[in-house]
């Protein structure tokens, strides 16, 4: 009998392939100049969750891609041509010349356009996820160059682990900072979907400086994200959220991700995370609250 939600039956079935889209975070983000082509050169620290979207799949053989949406922010997000997965697992189609197909199921745990990676995280995840599931060998420069084409951000997801990241997204370093493997994070999100180019648009030009991520206390100290102002100008509950977080107990670090309108802190301890976690529901039961830690880089 063909599965409710793919609509494979047989081999197929039982070998679905797993990849998760690990929410993506921005220590810190300088923007430091814009550039010719419209878009801006960025320094940036990227961290990764160790949660975030869920991608499985399943072979075909008919060059179709089946892509079915749940989870909670399901409802969210179109299924249609535009969608990232989609895009993505053409591009990796095109790339290959390639006639498999796959049914592709995404459970949508991350809120949508909120500055934590969400659908680059997801077009990264498919990259990873049809290599598997083709078994496919592919040169880790022509994949990162399919990835930058899909958006600034995917190339870092693909590796998603800790890095500095410069260009307008596909300049890649890893870099361990001390302190931030396995680091407690809360995500929080006050419900509004903000787009990243009119944040970028609202960038006033002035090039603040290089970041220095040589240790937890610079990114601190020093670190900035450069979209807070312009993200706050459109969506103000940003600095609700960026109150609450700055004023709990052992918070090593507040900031915007991305172009917001997600915010994060880190902690000192677990016990700290639960506090800040529970506080913030029972203020805004209405915002989003995800609790994790850092990926291990
Ligand atoms: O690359 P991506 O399609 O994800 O970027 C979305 C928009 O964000 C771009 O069209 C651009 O306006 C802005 N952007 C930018 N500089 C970057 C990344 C994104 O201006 N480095």
């Amino acid at each position: 009998m063909p599965h409710p939600d793919t609509g494979l039956d047989g081999e197929a079935l039982m070998t679905p392939v797993t990849e998760i889209a690990y929410a993506k975070v921005n220590v810190a983000l300088h923007v430091r100049a814009r550039r010719d082509d419209g878009y801006h050169a960025l320094e940036s620290l990227f961290v990764f969750a160790e949660d975030g979207d869920r991608l499985q799949g399943w072979a075909s053989d008919d060059g179709a891609i089946d892509l079915t949406i749940d989870g909670p922010f399901g409802a969210t997000l179109d299924a249609g041509t535009d969608n990232l997965v989609l895009r993505a697992a053409r591009a990796l189609q095109a790339y290959l010349g390639e006639q498999r197909g796959a049914a592709i199921r995404l459970t949508k745990n991350l809120p949508v356009a909120s500055g934590i990676g969400g659908g680059s995280a997801d077009a990264a995840a498919t990259l990873r996820l049809l290599a598997r599931l083709w078994d496919v060998r592919i040169d880790d420069g022509e994949l990162m160059a399919l990835a930058l084409d899909l958006g600034s951000d995917v190339p870092a997801c693909v590796v998603s682990a800790t890095q500095m990241v410069g260009g307008r997204g596909e300049r890649l370093a890893r870099h361990a900072v001390e302190g931030l493997d396995a680091c407690p994070m809360l995500l929080v999100n006050p419900g509004v979907g903000v787009s990243t180019a009119r944040i970028f648009a609202g960038w006033d030009r002035v090039d603040l400086g290089p970041l220095d991520g040589s240790s937890l206390a610079a990114l601190r100290d020093s670190g900035r994200n450069d979209l807070e102002a312009p993200a706050l100008a459109i969506a103000p509950v940003i600095g609700d959220v960026l109150a609450m977080l700055a004023a709990q107990e052992d918070v090593l670090l507040a900031r915007m991700s991305g172009s917001g309108a997600t915010c994060f802190a880190l902690f000192r301890s677990d016990r700290a995370l639960a506090a800040a976690a529970q506080a913030v529901r029972q203020a805004q039961p209405d915002w989003w609250v995800m609790e994790t830690r850092i990926r291990r880089a």
